[in-house]
């Protein structure tokens, strides 16, 4: 694996080499993407592997702009509502797939009749989607189960298999997945918490459903939402001010801070919820690698982007 600059000339190298079916950590302002050409079966089917992904699990096509994308979905009111407040940027949207589309190929969807797709809202990702001309699928750069990658760095200490390059972009701004919405019946459906908070989704939409995997009743198909997810390689022990020895703690805010602890990461002093999400999978990162026997956590306020904190710390401590 080699860790590449954003020059020019690299993206144009790095275009050509997506068009020889190569894959490429691609950085977002969410976490890196493991890119490849979505109409490729070869490179589809080289991320599933480097991620040691089930193939039941479909992938993210990622685009340069929305006319783009627009020709791979069929789109409607609810979707151009979402796509003007929130394109580009974290926001990932569910549609039925154009039908008629040669841009996607099928292991990308896991054969299914939707698809997933988003606008990042980074110049360098922009820049290599513009030179590539295409849509690039990118799940999260990390082995499927394990957490997402902030930094080309993490990715470069990775198992990751068949990976020759990395684009660089620094640490990432939001250091959380984007928002995943199903746009695909009339009420619209968050199936993952993500970087843009619920309320913010519902100042524009007005009603708002949540997947919930134990509801029978909901029609809406989310294979990945049940997985073990997001977890460093030690477990993890939630809502706790009080860790106990060969633990280490992810902090939060200024209050109950224990004193004299030295194996300790603050996620916010200033208990703000958006620097915590920005360092989240960061600071999981460096605790394990201080070779923690386990992470505690402190509880972290469940509003706006919260949320979607914890529900990676959820995930990640299910065992
Ligand atoms: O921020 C992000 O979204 C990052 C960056 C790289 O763009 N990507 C990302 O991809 O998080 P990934 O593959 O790690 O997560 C995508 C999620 C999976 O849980 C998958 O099941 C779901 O999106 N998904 C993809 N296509 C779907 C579909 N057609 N219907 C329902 N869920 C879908
Ligand atoms: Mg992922």
């Amino acid at each position: 694996m080699e860790i590449l600059k954003p020059t020019k000339e690299n993206i144009i190298f790095l275009a050509q080499e997506l068009r020889k079916n190569q894959l490429v950590a691609m950085p977002t302002e969410t976490v890196y993407g493991l890119a490849g050409d979505a109409k490729s079966e070869i490179a589809v089917s080289s991320i599933y592997k480097a991620k040691n992904r089930p193939s039941f699990n479909p992938l993210i096509a990622h685009y340069a702009n929305i006319e783009c994308l627009k020709k791979d979905v069929i789109f409607n009111d609810l979707a151009e509502k979402l796509a003007s407040h929130f394109m580009p940027g974290p926001l990932t949207l569910v549609m039925k797939k154009n039908p008629k589309t040669k841009n996607i190929c099928s292991a990308a969807t896991a054969g299914l009749k939707t698809i997933a797709v988003r606008i990042p809202a980074h110049d360098i990702a922009h820049d290599l989607l513009t030179e590539f001309n295409g849509s690039l699928v990118a799940p999260s750069a990390n082995i499927s189960g394990c957490l997402s990658p902030v930094t080309a760095e993490q990715i470069l200490a990775s198992k990751i298999t068949g990976l020759k390059w990395i684009l660089d972009g620094g640490k990432t701004i939001k250091g959380l997945e984007s928002t995943i919405i199903d746009v695909t019946e009339k009420i619209p459906v968050i199936l993952r918490f993500g970087s843009i908070g619920d309320d913010a989704i519902r100042a524009v939409v007005g009603d708002l459903a949540y997947f919930n995997k134990h509801d029978k009743r909901q029609k809406i198909n989310a294979p990945g939402m049940g997985l073990k997810h997001y977890a460093p390689s030690c477990p993890v022990r939630l809502s706790t001010d009080n860790p106990q020895n060969g633990e280490a703690l992810l902090a939060f805010g200024n209050e109950n801070i224990p004193q004299n602890f030295s194996f300790i990461l603050n996620l916010s002093e200033q208990a703000s919820i958006d620097e915590a999400a920005s360092n989240l999978f960061d600071y999981l990162y460096q605790l394990d690698k201080m070779g923690a026997s386990q992470i505690a956590v402190m509880p972290i306020p469940n509003i706006g982007i919260g949320k979607a904190i914890n529900d990676r710390l959820t995930r990640a401590a299910e065992v």
